[in-house]
């Protein structure tokens, strides 16, 4: 209708978006075929079947099996360029987007050049063909060894320059920022942004140790950052954006009804928050159906406009492509 094309056509940046989180089930299937990887599912409705999760973990099994598909900078090209058309779509003009590299090198055994030259070429690709702009943001898997994350800063500090930031995703819990002190202060040193999932599983103080401890200029989820009022008036005063996740946070059962989703009351207490879609292929609908699933809650369209337009404030864009998105 009215007020869900209205959505769509919001110029909006999308700040929280793990690029193996838009393989669809089709993309899958296609490129388990072309390069002769089995997959445990015979059909498409088989897999669709799988898509029903309990928590985090559940989702985190099925997102990293389907990783063992992607192959070769092609694959990684073809997902890319699939997200962004999609992207341009519901209105995103720059996008800032993860990728799980340590997943793809030393799980699946894909080299990190490969990953890297099919995303930048699917970002160079998207730019030309749909006039979205971005960049790419190396996420640590925090349930993967430290010394892991160690080894891909060593392959991705050659290439540094073609990196915009480090993230840090994956199972939370018993993760703390904490273990990845020395890892992010390098990233900053190649000159990279900082950001962090926090506080979407995990406690409040998560949120803390990520500001204090790694330096994240946004926060990933942050949702548990009502439990601690200090601390959220301390994101209120800085301005620190949190990038939520609506729809990942109802179908990972973070939050159980889309009328009791914190955003609206983060809003009303000053925190600027950001809509995006974080998994779009696993949680029902890329950015603006997220905008749309807190339109349907009772958010106004003046107040999902603010957000859209927080999007782009809070995006590393420079100042020129800024103006540009204003
Ligand atoms: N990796 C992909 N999506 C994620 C999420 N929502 N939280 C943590 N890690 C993730
Ligand atoms: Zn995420």
């Amino acid at each position: 209708d009215n007020m869900h094309a209205a959505l769509a056509t919001m110029p909006k940046a999308e700040l929280h978006l793990h690029i193996e989180g838009t393989l669809e089930p089709e993309l899958a299937f296609k490129l388990a075929r072309r390069n002769d990887v089995a997959l445990p599912w015979r059909t498409i409705d088989e897999l669709r079947a799988q898509y029903r999760f309990e928590n985090l973990q559940s989702f985190l099994d099925l997102y990293y099996a389907l990783t063992k598909t992607l192959r070769t900078a092609d694959d990684f090209h073809d997902l890319m360029l699939a997200y962004l058309a999609r992207a341009a779509r519901d209105g995103v003009m720059h996008a800032e987007i993860f990728f799980d590299p340590q997943v793809h090198v030393f799980s699946n055994g894909v080299p990190y050049d490969t990953v890297l030259d099919g995303l930048l070429e699917g970002l160079r690709a998207g730019r030309k063909r749909y006039g979205v702009t971005g960049g790419l943001m190396l996420s640590l898997v925090r349930d993967m060894s430290v010394e892991s994350a160690d080894r891909i800063l060593d392959m991705a500090e050659p290439r540094r320059g073609e990196i915009l930031g480090i993230g840090l995703d994956s199972a939370e819990a018993g993760y703390p920022p904490s273990m990845f002190v020395d890892q992010f202060a390098r990233a900053r040193s190649f000159g990279w942004h900082a950001v962090a999932h926090a506080g979407e599983e995990g406690p409040a103080d998560y949120i803390r140790q990520a500001l204090d401890l790694l330096h994240a200029e946004r926060i990933d989820h942050g949702i548990h950052i009502l439990d601690d009022p200090e601390l959220q008036a301390r994101v209120v005063r800085d301005r620190i954006p949190l990038t939520c996740c609506p729809l990942s946070n109802l179908r990972l059962q973070v939050v159980h009804d889309m009328r009791k989703h914190p955003v609206p009351q983060m809003v009303r207490d000053g925190i600027v928050c950001t809509i995006n879609s974080d998994d779009p292929a696993y949680f029902g609908g890329y950015v603006a159906a997220n905008y749309a699933a807190l339109a349907d809650a009772g958010m106004s369209l003046d107040g999902l406009a603010a957000l859209a337009g927080n999007s782009i404030d809070a995006s590393f864009a420079d100042e020129r492509r800024w103006m540009r998105m204003h």
